[in-house]
This record gives structure tokens, C-alpha cells and sequence, in this order.
């Protein structure tokens, strides 16, 4: 199939926050349990951390992690994880049905951060508990010292404060099976008293609030209506959460949710647009992304065993094997997230480790990367500096969650500074190759510096501990600038990184 394409310099859809390459890591099954944390493991640091999962998060460039939860968070006590590891109580976590041994709490996570040279971004629970519990806790965090929470930090062997900005204010909290759940009214109004009280203590703090937990919900849009209206002022962003299957296993379909992803964040512009306007309200509100990730292959089978599980300890819970088709969707997804980072500012895999993870840890063994690491760090490496407009000319298709969905997806960044031009594109054909011919408009004399590409694979062909790489990028080939355009041959089911300097 031919493709036509156009890039300009000026055509610009905003600078891109590097968070949109952030991630979320939950106290859910073996994430943090013989995932990130196993001491006696022959890879543990003196913390008990994992080294060789260090390595492959470190690989990432993450610029920020959402943290405990997710459900969990919303019967958390964060409490239960500070002090002396021997004193701290086994709790029951109403979220997972799990024992949670709080041997990892805010200490042990923030030191692993630092370690991963990641930035916090941490979750209040606002379901069974509230604005008081919150206020200690960000206290805790971040006040230097002189106060009671402050000192207790101290007392625990963290001199300084960790100066957290980003805060979640709770966790899908339109949920019916959220414990705390409530209304969009009644939780619009504590999110907007939590909000005014935790930025007293942290001046500059960015106030996340629950969007809807999906946009099948059938409270979806009105939830965000609502809840804006109550505490537009005083938040920066609105969460949105999306899962993704394809269970009908009609891979065209499941690449149409790219699109449908759009629509899903066009929708919450709106609501964002309608609110300030209604409220006379001067600030912005943005997009935060903070759960999104393919996740059907064992969901329904998983939910079904820990639905009556007897209280485990880290159990396996949730660890879906990624394949080649879920790599190229995951391309796409991050491809939309660029041409729509005008709205959405902070996005988060989820999660990062074991549980529907790009990386995989054996108790007692070896870590591997999934398919899917790699679209997520190649666009995290790569993507940075501003989004650009693509035109795109392409053959298109019709299926059940979008029509006239181009077969062809392109994203482009351009990194002013480095002179670079970066071209991530998805040939979502089953059968076609592209014949790319785009035209390359304001960035002067350029030539392809850098080709990666995912390509040839069976759909259903998976990483794994006998077999870490079978499926990561190679260098490409036969792609090339020639007459001002970028032109070359990009095979059926193929995802590429292109850098042009
Ligand atoms: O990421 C797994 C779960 O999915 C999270 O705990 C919750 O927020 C969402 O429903």
C-alpha cells in the first residue's frame, strides 16, 4: 500500500512532559514481593532490592512512578510500613485478598526510587480512610522537621524530606468494588478539601483527581463532570485509566483501540474545557494517564482464583505473558499518547514488574524482559521534546470500536537541541507492506542516524526465562532520505523507530 505522510518543523502539538513515559508499581501479587524486593535472592542489594530488575528499570528512563496502589491503596494504612521491619504488623488487603507484611513501606520504596532515579508519585487512600490520614502522611514526606510527623521520619533515618510533588488523590474511586467508593459529588468535595490541605504543606504540590475508572463506566462522563465542578481550582490533573484485550482475538479490532484511546481523551478535553469555562476558572487542568496496559490473557482466569484465594502471601497474581501482537499495540498506544500530549501530560504503564508488567522476575530466579518493554523504552528514549503534527495519507479500515482507521501509525517528535527528528511508526497491515514517502519540511539536510524495528514475528510469540530476547528490536534496513522525504518499505505487522539528524 502506498502511504503519503508530511512533517513540518512549525507544525507543533505541544512540548511533551517527559512523564508521559512514567510507570505505577502496586503492593499486589509479586511486584513488589519477588519482584523489586526479595532479599536472599543472589541478585539482592544490601536493602533486600533486586539488582538485575534494577537493571532492566534503570534501561527504562523512567521519569516518575505512581505508588502503592491502585486498589490496594484504598484500605492501605500507611503506617503499618514504618519503623522497625520486625514490629510491623501482617495485615489482611482487602484489594487482592493477600497478606500484606508491610516489610516494604514509604522508606524502603523511596530508597528504591532513588536508587532507579525515579521521581515518586505517590497515592492517599481515599476509601477507608481521609483527609486527617492524608495530611500525616504528606506531613511524614515531606515537611523537613519540628513536627511530630516530621520527626518521625527522623527518628526512622531519613533526615531529609523526600519533597514529593505529585499526589493521587485515592484510587478509582467511581468503582463499585473500590473500598471507600462514593459518589461523584461527595468525592469531588474531599478531593477538593484534600487538595487545599495537602498544598499547605507541600506549596506547588500537583493534585491528581480520579477520573473514571474506564470509559465503559456507566458513570462515564458525567463523573468528571461532577467531580470537577466541585475541585477544578485546586487540581492540576484528571486520571483516566484504560485496559486493553483481545479476547475475540481479531487483531485489527484491537489495534482500533488506539483510536478509540483518542476519542476516550478527546472526551475528557471536552469535559476539562466545559468545566473551566463554567466555573470562570483560570487555571488548566491536564491529562493524567496513570493506568494503562494490555491486560485480558489470564484476567478472567486470575480473577476467578483470587477472588476465593485463603489470604496468600506475594502470590502470583495477574503475570501475563506478552507476545509480538501486544508489542506492536503498545507501539500504537504510545504513538497516541505523543499526538495527544498536548492533553495528556503524565501517562503510567501499569504496572512495572510481574503483575501485567513489562518485566518479569522468577522467585528465587532470573528476570527477563517482555515483548512489550521494549515499544515502552524506545519510546521513552526517544520520544522526548515536542510532538508533531503528522499528516498521514493511508489506506484505511472499519471494526467494531472505530472506522476509517488509517492503516498507518505515525508519530514524529522533533528534540530542538539535539537536532533530531524521531518517526515511530506501526504498519497495522496484516498483509501490505507501506511504501512510506514522507515529506520532511524545516528541518534541513537530514539523514536516517538510528533504525529500529519489530518485525516478523508469529503475534503469539512470547519472551520468556528460557527464551529473555527471542523477540526485541533489531536494526532496520532500507529506509532512507532522499528528495526532502523519508522514504523506504515498512513490512506488514512491523513497528519502527526512526531518528533523523
Ligand atoms: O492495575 C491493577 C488494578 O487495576 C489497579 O489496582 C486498579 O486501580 C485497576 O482497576
Amino acid at each position: 500500500m502506498k502511504v503519503t505522510a508530511a512533517i513540518h518543523r512549525q507544525f507543533e502539538i505541544a512540548r511533551i512532559d517527559d512523564r508521559l513515559y512514567a510507570a505505577f508499581i502496586e503492593h499486589m501479587g509479586r511486584a513488589i514481593y519477588s519482584g523489586i524486593y526479595e532479599p536472599g535472592h543472589p541478585e539482592a542489594d544490601e536493602m533486600g532490592f533486586r539488582r538485575d530488575v534494577m537493571k532492566f528499570v534503570k534501561d527504562l528512563k523512567i521519569p516518575a512512578i505512581r505508588y502503592p496502589g491502585g486498589n490496594f491503596v484504598s484500605a492501605y494504612d500507611w503506617k503499618d510500613g514504618i519503623g522497625p521491619k520486625e514490629d510491623r504488623p501482617v495485615r489482611l488487603d482487602l484489594a487482592w485478598r493477600s497478606k500484606e507484611t508491610n516489610q516494604v513501606g514509604i522508606n524502603e520504596f523511596a530508597y528504591w526510587a532513588k536508587e532507579a532515579e525515579i521521581e515518586m508519585m505517590l497515592a492517599i487512600n481515599l476509601g477507608s480512610k481521609g483527609l486527617q490520614d492524608a495530611r500525616e502522611f504528606v506531613e511524614y514526606v515531606n515537611h523537613p522537621s519540628g513536627s511530630f510527623w516530621s520527626d518521625l521520619r527522623r527518628s526512622h533515618g531519613v533526615e531529609d524530606p523526600y519533597n514529593v510533588k505529585m499526589w493521587c488523590l485515592g484510587n478509582e474511586m467511581d468503582g463499585p468494588w473500590q473500598i471507600g467508593h462514593k459518589e461523584a459529588h461527595e468525592y469531588g468535595r474531599l478531593a477538593d478539601e484534600c487538595a487545599k490541605a495537602l498544598r499547605q504543606l507541600t506549596p506547588g504540590a500537583e493534585m491528581i483527581v480520579c477520573g473514571s475508572s474506564n470509559d465503559q463506566m456507566r458513570t462515564y462522563p458525567e463523573w468528571e463532570r461532577e467531580v470537577l465542578e466541585e475541585c477544578y481550582e485546586n487540581v492540576h490533573y484528571i486520571s483516566l485509566h484504560k485496559y486493553f484485550g483481545n479476547s475475540s482475538k481479531d487483531t485489527l479490532n484491537f489495534f482500533g483501540k488506539i483510536e478509540e484511546t483518542g476519542r476516550y481523551i478527546q472526551a475528557i478535553g471536552g469535559v476539562i474545557d466545559y468545566v473551566k469555562a463554567k466555573n470562570r476558572a483560570k487555571n488548566d487542568v491536564h491529562i493524567c494517564f496513570d493506568e494503562w496496559n494490555v491486560w485480558y490473557h489470564i484476567r478472567e482466569d486470575d480473577t476467578r482464583r483470587w477472588k476465593t484465594w485463603d489470604w496468600p502471601e506475594a502470590p502470583d497474581l495477574l503475570e501475563e505473558d506478552y507476545n509480538f501482537e501486544d508489542a506492536l499495540f503498545v507501539g500504537g498506544l504510545l504513538n497516541e499518547f505523543i499526538r495527544r500530549s498536548d492533553r495528556v501530560k503524565i501517562a503510567c504503564i501499569a504496572q512495572l514488574v510481574n503483575v501485567i508488567a513489562p518485566i518479569r522476575a522468577e522467585k528465587g530466579g532470573p528476570a527477563w524482559r517482555q515483548t512489550i518493554y521494549w515499544p515502552y523504552q524506545m519510546a521513552s528514549l526517544h520520544g522526548r521534546g515536542t510532538a508533531l503534527r503528522v499528516a498521514v495519507d493511508a489506506p484505511t479500515y472499519d471494526c467494531e470500536v472505530g472506522s476509517d482507521i488509517s492503516y498507518m501509525d505515525i508519530a514524529a517528535t522533533h528534540d530542538a537541541a539535539a537536532g533530531t527528528v524521531t518517526v515511530f511508526a506501526l504498519n497495522r497491515h496484516l498483509s501490505d507492506s507501506a511504501e512510506l514517502d514522507m515529506a520532511l519540511t524545516g528541518f534541513g539536510d537530514t539523514r536516517v542516524v538510528m533504525h529500529k524495528v519489530m518485525e516478523g514475528h508469529d503475534l503469539a510469540a512470547t519472551n520468556g526465562p528460557d527464551r529473555p530476547d527471542a523477540i526485541a528490536p533489531v536494526d532496520g534496513s532500507g529506509v532512507g532520505v532522499e528528495d526532502g522525504a523519508l522514504k523506504g518499505r515498512l513490512a506488514p505487522l512491523s513497528y519502527h523507530v526512526i531518528k533523523l539528524q
